[in-house]
């Protein structure tokens, strides 16, 4: 199957207004989705996974510093002329019919175009530019987020939609269930009649297996349960039919038994409806259990990347220290039921300061001795491909 999705190149840097100085939330993220494949993201907490997928839907919280890379998407047939007259409107002519951007053959005339998927991010650039020598930023931050939401128009929601790991903060408490999904579906579906609306929730309700939807329809968020809740935005979520379901950390919260029938849902959701899903955990036992594909993320850059039989399933290797470490420490379920303390990886996580010299995993790693170690501490290491398809971000595994 062909990709729905890569990202390259990621980077979002927040400005700390208090101390004057730039944040590093994500460095060089990247990662590939096939088309119908679940894609598991992992890494520790404030890695920068959260922002990573927001930063796909257009959606920082914050005005960032800087966001740059490049996000392809391959949106529904019917979306896709919209998107890409927004893609070009408010981009210069010289940009779109640049012929010296090195892109996918035969494309040159239309560099935000790539094996059929267009950059979501294209142009960004134009609005915020990065400075290396001394570090300088020019940014005109209302213009890029007028053109993100531009951008976005017909994929957030529609083509990818999120579901985020607190449901309590995805609803609003002062709102009935019923009133607050009725407004996702009018917002895509404009000429729905009450009858079709109420009908369409009801069948969402029973894709989740949420009972009994006409009871749900006039709840307010408080009285759900957190499993029930999730479920809602679940509903929600698939109530657009989007290509791409972002899942992030969506069982954190939840109680063993609920985790396990929240997972079953997704999974399940994933095959009835030929979604493809970008899965999110800090756990990579979890993640292992359901993803097809593994990105592996730490301090913001993409370390390691492959199917999972070759970064989880395989015990033997080759893989990042890093992963290594992640797999070392996994609890076991019944040290988790046991409240049992769980395992760390030693030493600590490199500040958040936008320049590292070398590898990030360094003041961690166990491999990072003699020569190597002066190598580790100086430069900063690649993706490389140590077998088809397979790449990790680390010397030992430099030709
Ligand atoms: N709005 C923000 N302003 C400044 N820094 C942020 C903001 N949001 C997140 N960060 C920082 O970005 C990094 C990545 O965060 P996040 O993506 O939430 O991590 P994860 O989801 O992997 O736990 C963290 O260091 C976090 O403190
Ligand atoms: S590049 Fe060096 S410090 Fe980084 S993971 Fe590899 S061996 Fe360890
Ligand atoms: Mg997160």
């Amino acid at each position: 199957m062909a990709n729905l999705a890569e990202l390259k190149g990621l980077k979002v840097y927040f400005y700390d207004q208090r101390d004057k100085r730039f944040i590093r939330a994500v460095e060089d993220m990247e990662f590939e989705v096939e088309e119908g494949s679940i894609m598991g993201l992992v890494g520790e907490s404030g890695c920068g996974k959260t922002i990573t997928a927001r930063s796909l839907m257009g959606l920082i919280d914050s005005y960032p510093g800087l966001i740059g890379g490049k996000f392809y998407f391959r949106p529904r047939p019917e979306d896709t002329l919209e998107l890409v007259r927004n893609i070009r409107r408010g981009v210069s002519r010289e940009k779109t019919h640049s012929r010296d951007v090195q892109y996918g053959s035969g494309s040159q005339k239309k560099p935000y175009k790539k094996d059929g998927m267009f950059d979501l991010f294209y142009g960004i650039e134009e609005f915020v530019t990065f400075k290396k020598k001394p570090f300088t930023i020019i940014k005109d931050t209302e213009k890029w987020l007028r053109r993100m939401d531009r951008i976005m128009e017909n994929i957030r929601g529609k083509n990818i939609a999120i579901v985020f790991q607190n449901p309590g903060l995805s609803l609003n408490p002062y709102i009935p269930v019923g009133l607050q999904f009725e407004k996702t579906l009018r917002r895509f579906n404009p000429g729905l009649k009450r009858e079709e609306i109420r009908s369409r929730m009801l069948e969402l309700f029973n894709s989740v297996k949420l009972y009994p939807g006409q009871k749900i329809i006039g709840m307010y968020p408080p009285s759900l349960s957190v499993g029930m809740a999730q479920r809602v935005v679940i509903a929600i979520a698939i109530s657009s039919s989007p290509k791409l379901l972002i899942a992030d950390e969506p069982t954190t919260g939840l109680d063993t038994s609920n985790r396990i029938r929240i997972i079953d849902l997704l999974l399940s959701l994933v095959n009835e409806k030929a979604l493809t899903m970008i899965f999110i955990s800090h756990n990579i036992g979890l993640v292992g259990s359901v993803a097809d594909s593994i990105t592996v993320m730490y301090a913001g850059y993409a370390v390691e990347r492959g199917s999972n039989s070759v970064v989880i399933m395989s015990k033997k290797g080759p893989n990042h220290p890093y992963t290594e470490a992640l797999l070392e420490v996994m609890p076991e379920e019944s040290e988790i039921m046991a409240g049992r303390r769980l395992k760390v990886i030693e030493g600590n996580v490199p500040g958040n300061k936008i320049e590292i010299k070398g590898c990030p995993f360094m003041p961690r790693c166990r491999y990072a001795r003699g020569k190597l170690a002066k190598l580790c501490e100086n430069e900063k290491p690649e993706l490389y491909e140590v077998e088809p398809e397979h790449f990790i971000r680390c010397f030992l595994f430099r030709e």
